[in-house]
């Protein structure tokens, strides 16, 4: 892809990660270039294939580790790179207590390499991908960007610690425009169904889980707890569209020149407990989800909803689809896409060539998912 001087060019790590990917779609949309990089650890190269059908356009994708500083280096020589999305990180709590050196080798070290080159290379426009984890178990919410940060797990403190790096260096160098998001529970799927949240593996979040019981994949759902101090006593999340996540990450990159280090929460500010998100997505997919009330999950924090007034004030941002949308959206890419992504897939299908809805699922099992035209 040759990338036009008129159009601003951003690097992307994680690129084939759930939300890099969707933020992609909408930079191309948006007129940018795109040079997306991954270690491929946790998804698939089949992610750009899905990237460049939908939006018509190219990127250019390199399989480079953030570690990699000399690889890293060429990209920033090669190409005229002016701003980055930072999503590279590994990110799950279990793993990040079972291997902490794992996180803090990546996500830490992996941070620090990448921000020495793009100094190196006079690139100081940086969007980050935190987290809410940073808040741990909050006291109160909603969690504004004020609340006491208490990260409760190694992949939580890379996070934190991360943050920190980045408001040292904006505060020691005003050419530096950096802004932190700390998003809440990711979920949903690109509304044509080609792309979504594709877990390596037994999920370990709440709506992989939930949809691949929906297709037989799993027998049951686990409810980690029925005896919190909650209404029906099952934790609450604030559950935000992929696609909302990928325009507030747009929304910050346009608006960093306004600001030297700035931390931003993105959520819907609405808190849903499991059994409600289990009865909205029987709602709309037409399938009950089995499920079994078990012990707590370790850590797991009671109550965690965000206060996003800061988002609207700053980005003009504000959360738009709702949870049925965002179920609606999940349930269809996991009835198009069973395995996920596949690694040997050939670029593109062309529609005729996906799988019926009738192929995957039997027919006793009624499908009321809405025209995804609308969307
Ligand atoms: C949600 C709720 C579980 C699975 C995660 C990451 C966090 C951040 C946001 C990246 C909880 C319950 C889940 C299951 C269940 N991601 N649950 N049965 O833990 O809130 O946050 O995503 O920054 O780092 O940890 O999300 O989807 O795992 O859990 O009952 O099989 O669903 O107990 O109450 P979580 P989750």
């Amino acid at each position: 892809m040759s990338t036009s001087q008129s159009r601003p060019v951003v690097l992307i790590t994680g690129a084939t990660g759930f939300i890099a990917s969707h933020t992609i779609i909408q930079l191309l949309e948006e007129g940018y270039d795109v040079v997306g990089i991954d270690n491929l650890a946790n998804s698939k190269k089949a992610v750009i294939n899905r990237i460049t059908a939908l939006s018509d356009r190219s990127i250019i994708f390199r399989p480079v580790d953030i570690r990699d500083e000399k690889a890293l280096d060429e990209l920033f020589t090669v190409y005229p790179i002016n701003s980055v999305i930072h999503f590279a990180g590994y990110k799950a709590v279990g793993e990040s207590v079972e291997d902490p050196m794992l996180y803090y080798s990546n996500n830490m070290k992996g941070t620090t390499i990448l921000l020495e080159v793009m100094a190196k290379h006079g690139v100081k426009n940086l969007v980050f991908s935190s987290s809410c984890t940073v808040y741990g178990n909050a006291e109160q919410c909603p969690i504004t960007e004020e609340s006491p940060l208490q990260p409760g797990n190694p992949y939580g403190r890379t996070k934190w610690m991360i943050e920190h790096m980045l408001s040292d260096l904006a505060a020691s160098d005003p050419e530096w425009h950096i802004t932190s998001l700390r998003y809440f529970n990711p979920i949903g799927a690109h509304p044509s169904g080609e792309m979504g949240e594709d877990p390596s593996g037994i999920p370990n979040n709440l709506i992989p889980y939930i949809t691949q019981v929906a297709i037989g994949k799993r027998e049951k759902l686990y409810v980690f707890g029925g005896d919190y101090p909650t209404e029906d006593g099952t934790c609450i999340r604030d559950y935000i569209h992929v696609c909302d996540l990928a325009a507030g990450h747009i929304a910050a990159l346009e608006s960093l020149h306004g600001n030297g280090y700035e931390v931003i929460n993105l959520g819907t500010g609405k808190g849903y407990s499991v059994l409600e998100v289990i009865r909205t997505f029987e709602k709309v997919s037409g399938v009950t989800i089995p499920y079994e009330i078990v012990d707590r999950r370790e850590g797991d924090a009671v109550e965690v909803w965000a206060d996003p007034t800061k988002a609207y004030k700053k980005l003009y941002w504000r959360a738009l689809f709702d949870l049925e949308r965002m179920c609606n959206d999940a349930w269809l890419w996991q009835l198009r896409n069973p395995e996920g992504y596949r690694s040997n897939e050939l670029p593109f299908a062309s529609s005729e060539d996906q799988f019926s809805l009738s192929t995957i699922i039997d027919h006793s099992t009624k499908i009321t998912l809405r025209d995804t035209k609308t969307a």
